[in-house]
C-alpha cells in the first residue's frame, strides 16, 4: 500500500501513537464511522443534554452504535466493556474514556466489565516483569474506582489473576485467529513473541464474557480510544459470528495531548503528562512549564493573538477542564484576539488541575477499602 504524505506523518497502533493524527483520515483507514448528527439526536433521547465529549467530537467515531440503540430501544440492555494496559501510573488522558464510560453507565443503567491487561504489558514491554504489571494493575484499579463506578454493576478483573475463566473463552476465539490475521491486523512479524501473537484473543474475551457467564447473548458496547480499534475490527468482530455471539459495538475517542509540542500524553514522558498520583503542586508546575500556542513576546501576542489549535493548555480546557461551552468559547476568543496571555491561561488551568487532583486522590485512597467489591475472581 502506498501511503500519502499526510498518512506518513502519523502512526496509530494499539501500542504507539506518533505525529499529528488526522482523525478523519484515521476513520477511513480503520473503516469506522464518524458519529453523525442523527445518531447524536438518538443518543440525546436517552441521555438528556449531550455530554460535552460528544458535543465537542472528542468521542467522534463508532461501529454499530445505531444497532446498540436499536437493541436498547427494543428492551435488550447492553453491557459496557473497557480496559487498561497497566504499564505505569495513570495519567489524565487515561481518565477521559473512563469518565465517559461512567457517564454511559449512569445514563443507561448498565453493567461494566473492566479488563486489566497486565499480561499484554508484560509481553509488550521488555523492562516490565509480571510482578511490575500486577502491581501497576492494582494501583490503576484505584483510579478506575475513583471515577465513581457503581460497585453493584462494575466488574474489574486482571487477565493474569482471572485467567481460569478467561482462558477457556480465549481458546475458543484463538482457534479462529490465524497468524496471518494477527500479522495483517497488528503488523506482527517473525520476531514478535508468541505471547503477543495469542494475546489479541484474550482482549477479545470480555466482549463475550457476560454472555458466557449468563448463558444468553448480550450486546456489548466498548468505549475506548481509537487506537484499540484493531482488536475489535480484526479479532472480536471477526470471530463473534463464528462463535454465535453479537459483534461488539464501539464508540471511539481521540487522544488527550501531552504538555509538550505535539503527540499524545504518555506516562513514559512524565514531564509532559499529569499523573493522577502527582503531588498537586507538581502538576501545577508542569502546567506552568507547558508548551503553548502563544507568541514569542507579549507584544506580538497582543497584536496577533495565540493559536489554540496547537496549544496543549487550550486542549486541556477543551477535553477536561472547561465543560461549559460558553467559557471555552471565551478562552478561544480571548486567546486569538490577543486579550488573554499564556501565563494567565496556564495559571487558571493549574488551579483547576490542582483541585481536581486533590479530590481524585481522596477518592483514590478511599477506593482501597472497596476494591474487593469490584473484583471478579475465579
Ligand atoms: N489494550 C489496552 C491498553 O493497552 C487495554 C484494554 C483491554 C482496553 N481491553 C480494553 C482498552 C477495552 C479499551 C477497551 O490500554
Amino acid at each position: 500500500m502506498v501511503l500519502s504524505e499526510k498518512e506518513q506523518k502519523f502512526k496509530v497502533t494499539p501500542w504507539e501513537v506518533q505525529g499529528d493524527v488526522d482523525y478523519d483520515l484515521l476513520v477511513k483507514q480503520f473503516g469506522t464511522e464518524l458519529i453523525k448528527p442523527e445518531l447524536l439526536k438518538r443518543l440525546e433521547k436517552h441521555t438528556g443534554p449531550l455530554h460535552y465529549f460528544l458535543r465537542r467530537k472528542i468521542f467522534f467515531s463508532h461501529r454499530d452504535l445505531g444497532w446498540i440503540l436499536n437493541k436498547y430501544e427494543g428492551g435488550e440492555k447492553f453491557f459496557l466493556y473497557t480496559g487498561r494496559g497497566p504499564s505505569g501510573s495513570t495519567h489524565l488522558g487515561h481518565l477521559l474514556p473512563w469518565l465517559f464510560t461512567k457517564y454511559l453507565q449512569d445514563k443507561f443503567d448498565v453493567e461494566l466489565y473492566f479488563q486489566m491487561t497486565d499480561d499484554e504489558k508484560f509481553l509488550y514491554n521488555e523492562e516490565l516483569s509480571i510482578a511490575d504489571t500486577i502491581r501497576f494493575s492494582k494501583e490503576n484499579i484505584l483510579d478506575v474506582i475513583a471515577c465513581g463506578f457503581d460497585k453493584k454493576k462494575t466488574f474489574i478483573f486482571s487477565d493474569i489473576e482471572y485467567a481460569k475463566t478467561l482462558y477457556r473463552i480465549a481458546l475458543e476465539i484463538s482457534k479462529h485467529v490465524t497468524f496471518s490475521i494477527v500479522k495483517g491486523t497488528f503488523g506482527f512479524n517473525n520476531s514478535t513473541n508468541t505471547g503477543l501473537i495469542f494475546f489479541p484473543s484474550i482482549q477479545a474475551v470480555p466482549s463475550f464474557l457476560p454472555s458466557v457467564l449468563k448463558g444468553k447473548n448480550i450486546p456489548c458496547l466498548i468505549p475506548a480510544s481509537i487506537d484499540q480499534d484493531p482488536y475489535w475490527r480484526g479479532i472480536a468482530r471477526y470471530v463473534a459470528p463464528k462463535l454465535g455471539f453479537y459483534k461488539p459495538a464501539q464508540i471511539h475517542c481521540k487522544f488527550v495531548p501531552g504538555l509538550g509540542r505535539g503527540g499524545k500524553m504518555s506516562s513514559s514522558e512524565p514531564e509532559t503528562a499529569i499523573l493522577t498520583n502527582d503531588a498537586p503542586e507538581l502538576a501545577e508546575k508542569k502546567i506552568m512549564n507547558s508548551f503553548t500556542g502563544g507568541r514569542a513576546t507579549i507584544k506580538e501576542q497582543r497584536e496577533k493573538g495565540g493559536t489554540p489549535e496547537i496549544c496543549p493548555v487550550y486542549h486541556y480546557y477543551l477535553y477536561l477542564f472547561a465543560p461549559e461551552d460558553k467559557e471555552l468559547n471565551e478562552i478561544y476568543q480571548d486567546c486569538t484576539s490577543g486579550k488573554l496571555m499564556c501565563g494567565d491561561c496556564k495559571g487558571k488551568l493549574g488551579i483547576r488541575v490542582k483541585t481536581f487532583l486533590k479530590d481524585h486522590q481522596k477518592r483514590r485512597e478511599k477506593a482501597r477499602d472497596t476494591v474487593q467489591d469490584f473484583m471478579l475472581n475465579d
